[in-house]
């Protein structure tokens, strides 16, 4: 295996580890420093009344945004979650596309798929699954998803590349990707973007603004739009991060016609 390659697979293995006890423990650790988790996750932009509406034991306060409040969705859409957690906006998504609609969450770490699947039944949910698997290679069928949301956890991918082919392949023709994630305004010091614990809180992995958008770019997305940030400035940071750690919200539409059928052109 080339050297590369066996740096992404360690980082992913490490990365893995950490949120798997994560689950277990239900103690958070990325983006949040210590607050409750209900309380992150309201100073993240979400609302009481939704949070009240779904399993509490899916808030983990693992996010950095709230990528359902940055879209609408509309009953009947298929709506997949990269990197989904213990469920927080696959529930979300949910209760907004209805029983006729469809909601997929793929995470590559087996506690959380299980205690999201716990947290489902739990709710009484029906339209909502939960698949173990990467986001550089989603077990989906080429485009089947409407929707494709995500909250702070492409940043952890070593192959981003990869991860926006593969959500470009899954959605369909005028799909849009609702992203929330974490990229920063200046190179980050060369020993956080190669320590493994850095990795993992969501900083060692965060590209450049422009690099992250412009891999997004060349996956075929347009327009990309970004919608807000909200820089972290948060007491205790270290100097060498503080002010350059940027929540970023995006969304951008997959501009492809659909693909010609055989027939269409007879
Ligand atoms: C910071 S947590 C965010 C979880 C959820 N989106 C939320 O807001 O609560 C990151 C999640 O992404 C998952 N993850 C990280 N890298 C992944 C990858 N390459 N493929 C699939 N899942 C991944 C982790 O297992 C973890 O559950």
């Amino acid at each position: 295996m080339p050297a590369q390659k066996i740096q992404e697979k360690k980082i992913k293995d490490f990365v893995k580890d950490r949120y798997g006890q994560i689950a277990k423990k239900r103690a958070a650790s990325c983006c949040c420093n210590g607050v409750s988790a209900l309380k992150q996750a309201q100073a993240i932009g979400y609302s009481l009344e939704e949070l009240k509406n779904i399993p509490d034991s899916a808030i983990l306060g693992l996010g950095c945004g709230n990528p359902i409040g940055l879209t609408t969705l509309k009953k009947g859409e298929t709506v997949l979650d990269l990197g989904s957690g213990a469920g927080i906006d696959v529930f979300l998504a949910a209760n907004r596309v209805g029983d006729g609609g469809w909601v997929i969450g793929v995470d590559m770490t087996p506690e959380m798929i299980r205690k999201a699947r716990l947290n489902a039944k739990k709710g009484g949910y029906r339209n909502v699954e939960f698949r173990l698997g990467e986001i550089e290679n989603l077990p989906l069928h080429d485009e089947s998803v409407d929707v494709i949301i995500s909250n702070c956890v492409i940043n952890l991918s070593p192959d981003k590349d990869q991860v926006f082919r593969e959500a470009y392949r899954v959605l369909k023709p005028k799909g849009r990707m609702v992203i929330s994630d974490i990229v920063t305004d200046k190179e980050l010091p060369e020993d956080i973007r190669k320590s493994f614990p850095a990795w993992a809180e969501c900083i060692g992995g965060a590209l450049l603004r422009k690099d992250y958008l412009d891999k997004i770019k060349k996956a075929g997305f347009s327009p990309v739009k970004i919608l807000d940030e909200t820089i972290y400035l948060e007491e205790g940071m270290s100097e060498k991060i503080k002010g350059r750690i940027i929540s970023i919200k995006l969304q951008a539409t997959k501009a492809r016609k659909p693909k010609q059928k055989l027939g269409d052109r007879f």
